[in-house]
């Protein structure tokens, strides 16, 4: 065999490799070792050109045929988890090594709680997370709604049959800080907790209602306190949120886990009370539920509520969010637009 023949079997075993047409692609098809070949034929008269050159394009188009196959296979791999915070595309043999996340940011909500939760810490009090599945005990009865009680149709709660319930409040965390902070009274501090959550609601959802949203309870617990400690505890949290002074006003209610208990309102900050489409023209917004422990809940966790008093609260951290960036609509949050988070990046 003539030896330019020979260099085209040379160049063909090469490039054939699957290794190296892995890591080069078509990439190969202007390679080096291929443009060689085809610079040779300068150097060859008329009926071995002709010869030669089909050899070399006979080359090419099997690289070209390889490099389509391997492209189609690899369409047909598994699908891939993109929400993994590994890359599971490395070979098994390799350690998956951590994506790059300079293109995702955190969630407006998520950065917000953050903030919440920091001027919290900073007032003492120690965060729990509230828990995504629940029960019935944990929902309604260590929260003083007795069976069958009228109080427990003003949750629109979504449980399963076996008795598995998606919390509508994070109140349901009450009961198991109480338990666990029995201990601190006896030592003589206070129980101070604020609990962030998810919560899930029946409701029909428009531009201020969601099915599925944050609020942060919260609650203390020592001797002697009273409803003007919760009331300043409330506003230092929202002037230091929203950085300027606020009016709060305590509206009379009805909660059975509360006694007295009373909605929260507030002076709007963006508007100061002159009237906006954020706070519907009244000046005022409507924020959370809150009151005075009440006994009955102290007394479920065995807590001696003739010696002891607290108060609690819960509020939508969606809502106050809304209210600090001017955002319209609640159901932005769970969107998933990219217009709408980069904004927050
Ligand atoms: N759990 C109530 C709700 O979601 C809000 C609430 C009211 C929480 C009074 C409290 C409270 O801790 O004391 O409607």
């Amino acid at each position: 065999m003539d030896y330019k023949y020979s260099q085209i079997q040379e160049v063909a075993s090469k490039l054939k490799d699957p290794e190296l047409l892995k890591t080069k692609g078509r990439a190969i098809l202007r390679s080096p070792e291929l443009n060689g070949l085809f610079s040779h034929l300068k150097e060859m008269d008329a009926n071995n050109r002709a010869e030669f050159g089909k050899e070399i394009n006979n080359l090419k188009t099997e690289l070209t045929e390889i490099l389509d196959n391997m492209e189609n296979e690899s369409i047909q791999l598994d699908p891939i988890d993109v929400t993994a915070p590994i890359d599971k595309n490395v070979a098994s043999d390799k350690h998956p090594r951590l994506l790059n996340s300079s293109h995702g940011s955190k969630h407006p909500l998520m950065t917000e709680l953050d903030n919440i939760l920091d001027i919290f810490y900073r007032m003492g009090f120690t965060a729990l997370e509230s828990r995504q599945v629940d029960d019935d005990f944990h929902m309604f009865e260590s929260l003083n709604f007795p069976e069958d009680h009228p109080a427990r149709d003003d949750y629109d709660t979504f449980m399963t049959t076996t008795g598995l319930i998606a919390p509508a409040h994070t109140s349901t965390m009450q009961n198991r800080v109480l338990v666990d902070g029995k201990k601190l009274l006896d030592e003589g501090s206070p129980i101070a907790s604020v609990l962030p959550g998810r919560v899930f609601r029946n409701e029909d959802v428009d531009a201020r209602h969601g099915h599925t949203f944050y609020q942060v309870e919260g609650i203390y617990v020592d001797k002697g306190i009273n409803t003007g400690h919760l009331i300043s505890t409330f506003k230092t949290f929202l002037e230091e949120y929203y950085s300027q002074e606020m009016e709060l006003i305590l509206q009379p209610f009805y909660f059975p886990f509360t006694e007295p208990s009373f909605e929260f309102v507030l002076s709007c900050p963006f508007c100061q009370k002159n009237g906006c489409n954020v706070c519907s023209y009244s000046g005022w917004i409507e924020l959370g539920g809150c009151g005075m422990i009440h006994p009955n809940v102290l007394k479920m966790a065995g807590i001696d509520s003739d010696i002891y008093t607290g108060f609690a609260w819960g509020f939508g951290v969606d809502r106050l969010v809304m209210m600090k960036h001017g955002i319209e609509d609640i159901r932005h949050f769970m969107a998933g637009k990219l217009e709408f988070l980069r904004q927050f990046s």
